[in-house]
């Protein structure tokens, strides 16, 4: 009879967890095999989608890491910044980080297409989200990790979020840390998942000012940086994060910044004679290091006020809620 009991309750956990009814007897939280009988082809089909993306150009690896974190940074991952713009809502793409900025969308739309297609209604935006970037990172030649799911996706966005909570390229470090910690992010992972800007590309508007007036800049590198970054003009001409390898997820990023070769004024505010220099050390001499604290701040950024159970929506296109 005890043992009948015992046995029992585990039970109706497990109908309460699979048919995704969460209440505030059982505390929803993400799992890594949260599609793996509604979905089961779903990790192969966003799989193959980025490969495809990030052949077609490298970059494009890039923005869909950068999509995760800007949509996990404005209330939780909640496929928020894919939303457009329209008569009854106003997105976040228009906000000062996202405008001319933010890209990857198309991507995003060809992979929820495919998902579409072999489990319709199923799977989040912000799932997809978040497996792309994973998936980026990997393609790359970054470390993998596993992605844990069962986000479901808003129905509103918040413009005011999106200038507020995603720090700026002219933040010093404190306020890069009370950004991330704002978020539940410590020091450590915000340190780590700056090395997101191993990849990539930014606007000469985000770093002129660094290279024409700031003095803990390489001379020459700076130098090198301004026929492609006048002084007043050429706003959105890029140039890499990591000079030396801006299509490879690596530790390079870290080197840089040693050497007084970081792009952006908040780079360079990780190793400036502050409390961010020996973690910066660390992970310039043992890549292993950061990718094992990186990989770890990527599953607890993607756990960022999750929507669970009732709460919000499988969108049908993630351009707009259903
Ligand atoms: C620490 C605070 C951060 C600041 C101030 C910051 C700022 C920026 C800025 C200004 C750009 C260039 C945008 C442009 O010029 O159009 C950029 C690009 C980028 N950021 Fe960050 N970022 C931060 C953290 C992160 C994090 C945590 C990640 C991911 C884990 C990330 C991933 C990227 C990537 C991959 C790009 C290049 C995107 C592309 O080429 O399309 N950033 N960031
Ligand atoms: C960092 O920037 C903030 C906001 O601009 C400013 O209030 C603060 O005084 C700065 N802190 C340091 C240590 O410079
Ligand atoms: C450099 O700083 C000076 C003095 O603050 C300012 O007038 C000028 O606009 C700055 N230049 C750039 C490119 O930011």
């Amino acid at each position: 009879m005890s043992q009948f009991a015992t046995m029992r309750y585990p039970k109706v956990f497990l109908v309460f967890i699979t048919l995704g009814l969460c209440s505030t007897v059982v505390y929803c939280q993400l799992s890594s095999t949260y599609y793996s009988t509604s979905c089961p082809n779903l990790l192969s089909t966003v799989q193959s989608a980025v490969k495809q993306a990030v052949t077609n150009e490298k970059r494009m690896g890039a923005s869909l890491l950068r999509l995760h974190f800007h949509d996990c940074f404005v209330n939780g991952c909640d496929g928020s910044i894919l939303l457009d713009d329209s008569s009854t809502l106003t997105g976040e793409k228009t906000a000062v980080p996202n405008a001319n900025s933010a890209r990857g969308f198309d991507v995003i739309d060809t992979i929820k297409t495919n998902v579409e297609a072999v489990c319709s209604g199923v799977v989040s935006c912000a799932d997809i989200l978040a497996i792309a970037a994973r998936d980026s990172v990997v393609e790359l030649g970054g470390p993998t990790w596993t992605v844990q799911l069962g986000r479901r996706d808003s129905t509103t966005a918040s413009l005011s979020g999106a200038n507020n909570n995603i720090p700026a390229p002219t933040s010093n470090l404190s306020t890069l840390i009370s950004s991330f910690s704002a978020q539940g992010l410590s020091t450590k992972e915000m340190i780590a998942l700056s090395g997101g800007h191993t990849i990539g590309q930014a606007r000469c508007t985000n770093f002129r000012a660094r290279i024409y007036n700031e003095s803990n800049i390489d001379s020459t590198f700076a130098t090198s940086l301004k026929s492609n970054c006048p002084s007043s003009s050429g706003d959105n001409n890029l140039s890499p994060l990591d000079l030396q390898t801006p299509t490879t997820f690596d530790n390079n990023y870290y080197k840089n910044l040693r050497s007084q070769k970081g792009l952006l004024h908040s780079d360079q505010q990780l190793f400036n004679g502050g409390s961010a220099d020996s973690q910066v050390t660390t992970y310039s001499s043992y890549q292993n290091t950061f990718f094992t604290d990186f990989t770890s701040a990527m599953v607890k950024m993607g756990n960022i006020s999750p929507l669970t159970g009732s709460n919000g929506q499988i969108r049908k296109n993630c351009r707009k809620p259903n």
